[in-house]
């Protein structure tokens, strides 16, 4: 006998649906995890070292023994700044007013709880700790005091997103007495394709915050003047960013720090400006023989007019130096970072200029040979020299398979960044695939048990498929190669949970020898689209899911062009992909849609011209797409952060009609390859559990190679 429908089961099925579906009403309650290079690896944490500089010259030393951890080992901590206790409003934080000689502070940028602040952190002095200030200091500011200053609640809402809540990257903190000048890119700047960073400062006692940066235009990198009266940044002025990816051409502009008048075009070309007093600046730039450099400047400043008298190189050919710093503690003596033949790494010197002459004390190289150090700045009574660099396995919490960043449209999307790169969910969204570079891993949603590497060697981009469980398409071979170098579409099955030892079956599903990738099913399981250089030119082909291009290959794109990194949407109606047909060969990619049937080709999004914009992921109800950019610039001068193809890769959405873009990530590291899920997960980080993860294993700007450099010196002389 036939069952028939349980009615009253299905009327209380529905009651529990109306109960548990609509509190949660915004619907489209799904996940959106992406990848960023090397930033797994980083767990900065800021560190001092002690120094002394006692008259008369050569006498100036490095305490190698004295390095001291001052951040906490949570998330990543960098670009610290020390403040002076003398500010007001820091004095009103500390329990007790005898504490200042025994209390010492930081403030830094924080990328803990998914999103950028910056923090001040109190903490007892390291200062010969047998005396009787620190041992008061001990019993009563037993532990470290932190404080968020920015975001403040004022500043979160943006106005421009209609008093939405959103996220930004915050940079660069100076305290000038109770002001912080600081860097934020939480308004959209007005065109694509330029940067949101700009520089604000916010009156910490009322919270008031003001934008000093012009509109429309980006500034990095700012240094607030000794006398606090002006302050000098790296800009692009109105002409904006074109695409470097590692020196910006960036111009140094001066202005007043109290509302952001008088801005004056200063030196031409330079980055990363420090004062050593009202009228002399330090800043690097490139030289014309390839070496980055320390370069003074002497300004004049009138009432009326600031302008430039002189500009001298200070550190010569030979090796890079770069990101100097200052303080009226320490006259006479710059910090910075340098990369040097003598080590692949990058380290702390100081540069001792007193008495006319140049000398290079080496600070970090002695301390902690290994490892690439950041960003150095000196305490005001020019007693220690603070920087950041990796900490290390010893001390910190844990590397993260999945970070929760902060979404900016919580009930519709949570956010994870997850460490690995082309993530993609199973059907039934208890698994993420993504590859390692090398490897292809499959790994528990909820980060239980570990990643388990179905595939060794080079592939990348992963797409389940829809009806078939454990079915997982990937491209075999080099990534960025070209139209002839062999990349195969496979499909590899994984074995059933019951049974543990088989191995995963592996299924090549394109023929000959040519370049195919990124594989994206059909939800109907009966198609891949891919990518494809048998022509001669990159297009985007149909075949057949289950056995490949010999059961059926048609073509669905044509053109002496390159379309690539395609993805089908859920209701089957589209194919989205980044091509860069308006202007073959360019580098520069937009992101088109068209039907599986050929027709309907458009154009939804490019950030502009030379832009990138790649990556389609579609949202889980088709009407909107995940990609990564250049649609927002750079957000800091890449200098100053490990190395990044790409730094100014962010995620973004759209509507599907070009409307409603949306920056998800901010951040001065390369963020790509974005999945769009629909299932929630919940916005926690979840920790690795992979065997063997490597901390700190992350390459120091290419560009700043020694070897490549040396061989160019050695060119040139030979002719
Ligand atoms: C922020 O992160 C810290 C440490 O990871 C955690 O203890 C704290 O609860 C978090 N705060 C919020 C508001 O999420
Ligand atoms: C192509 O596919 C689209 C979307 O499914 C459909 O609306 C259109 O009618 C189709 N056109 C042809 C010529 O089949």
């Amino acid at each position: 006998m036939p069952r028939r429908p349980h009615h009253c089961l299905v009327v209380v099925l529905f009651f529990l649906f109306l109960f548990f579906a609509l509190p949660n009403a915004t619907w489209a309650a799904g996940t959106i995890v992406f990848s960023t290079v090397g930033r797994s690896s980083y767990n900065f944490d800021i560190f001092s070292l002690p120094i002394t500089t006692s008259r008369p010259r050569r006498s100036i030393a490095a305490g190698i023994d004295g390095e001291r951890q001052l951040t906490d080992g949570v998330s990543i901590n960098f670009n610290g700044f020390f403040p002076s206790l003398s500010s007001s409003f820091l004095a009103s934080l500390l329990p007790s007013p005898s504490f200042p000689p025994s209390v010492d502070s930081l403030i830094y940028v924080t990328e803990r709880n998914g999103s950028s602040a910056i923090f001040l952190d109190l903490f007892p002095s390291s200062s010969s700790s047998s005396s009787q200030s620190a041992r008061r200091a001990a019993l009563e500011l037993p532990t470290r005091l932190q404080f968020l200053l920015v975001p403040t609640p004022d500043d979160v809402a943006d106005e421009s997103a209609g008093g939405a809540p959103t996220t930004s990257m915050k940079d660069r903190p100076t305290l000038f007495g109770d002001l912080l000048v600081y860097v934020s890119t939480h308004q959209p700047s007005p065109f694509p394709r330029q940067s949101w960073a700009a520089v604000y400062s916010t009156h910490l006692p009322t919270g008031l915050t003001r934008r000093l940066t012009p509109s429309g235009v980006a500034d990095f990198s700012p240094a607030v003047s000794p006398s606090g009266t002006w302050t000098a940044v790296a800009s692009y002025g109105a002409a904006g960013w074109s695409g470097d990816v590692d020196e910006l051409l960036t111009a140094i502009y001066v202005f007043r720090t109290e509302d952001g008048s008088g801005r004056t075009l200063v030196i031409d070309h330079g980055g990363w400006p420090c004062w050593a007093d009202e009228t002399t600046l330090y800043f690097h730039r490139q030289g014309s023989d390839g070496w980055w450099s320390i370069y003074r400047a002497t300004i004049s400043i009138e009432t009326t007019a600031i302008s430039l008298e002189s500009i001298v190189r200070i550190t010569p050919p030979g090796f890079h130096a770069f990101t100097p710093a200052t303080s009226a503690g320490a006259p006479g003596i710059i910090a910075v970072a340098t990369r040097r033949p003598t080590s692949e790494f990058r380290h702390i010197e100081l540069i001792d200029m007193r008495g006319g002459s140049v000398a290079y004390v080496e600070l970090t190289r002695l301390a902690v040979p290994y490892s690439h150090h950041y960003n150095p700045f000196i305490s005001p009574d020019g007693s220690h020299v603070g920087y950041h660099r990796c900490r290390g396995s010893g001390n910190g919490n844990p590397s993260l398979l999945l970070e929760n960043i902060k979404s900016v449209s919580p009930d519709t999307f949570s956010l994870l960044r997850i460490d690995g790169k082309f993530p993609s969910f199973s059907r039934d969204g208890e698994m993420i695939a993504y590859v390692g570079l090398p490897g292809l891993y499959v790994v528990n949603s909820d980060g239980s048990g570990r990643p388990i590497e179905v595939l060794s060697g080079y592939a990348f981009a992963t797409a389940w498929d829809w009806k078939r469980k454990g079915v997982i398409y990937t491209s075999y071979g080099p990534g960025f190669s070209s139209e002839s170098t062999e990349v195969d579409i496979i499909a590899i099955t994984l074995p059933d949970d019951a049974d543990e030892n088989s191995e995963p079956l592996i299924k090549k599903l394109t023929k000959g020898s040519k370049n195919n990738a990124f594989p994206s099913p059909s939800p109907d399981g009966k198609w891949v689209v891919f990518r494809s250089g048998r022509s001669g030119h990159k297009n985007l082909y149909i075949m057949d899911a289950v056995d490949g291009e010999s059961a059926g290959i048609h073509q669905l794109t044509e053109g002496p062009w390159s379309d690539t990194m395609c993805n089908w949407s859920p209701d089957g109606e589209w194919i989205a992909f980044a091509s860069d047909r308006d202007n073959p060969g360019s580098g520069s990619f937009a992101i088109y849609m068209v039907h599986p049937n050929g027709t309907g080709l458009r154009k939804v999004v490019h950030s502009g011209n030379g832009g990138r914009t790649n990556h389609p992921w579609f949202s889980p109800d088709s009407k909107s797409f995940v990609f990564t950019s250049d649609y927002a610039g750079v957000s800091a001068e890449p200098i100053s952060i490990p190395h990044q193809f790409q730094p100014y890769g962010e995620i973004f959405t759209i509507n599907i009609d070009g409307s409603n873009i949306q920056r998800l990530t901010h951040n001065s590291f390369e963020d790509g390859t974005p999945t769009w899920a629909p299932f929630f997960l919940e916005p926690v980080d979840v920790a690795e559990s992979l065997d063997g993860s490597v901390i700190c294993s992350f390459d120091d700007c290419h560009w700043l190679n020694i070897q490549a450099q040396l061989n160019g010196v050695l060119l040139d002389t030979s002719c």
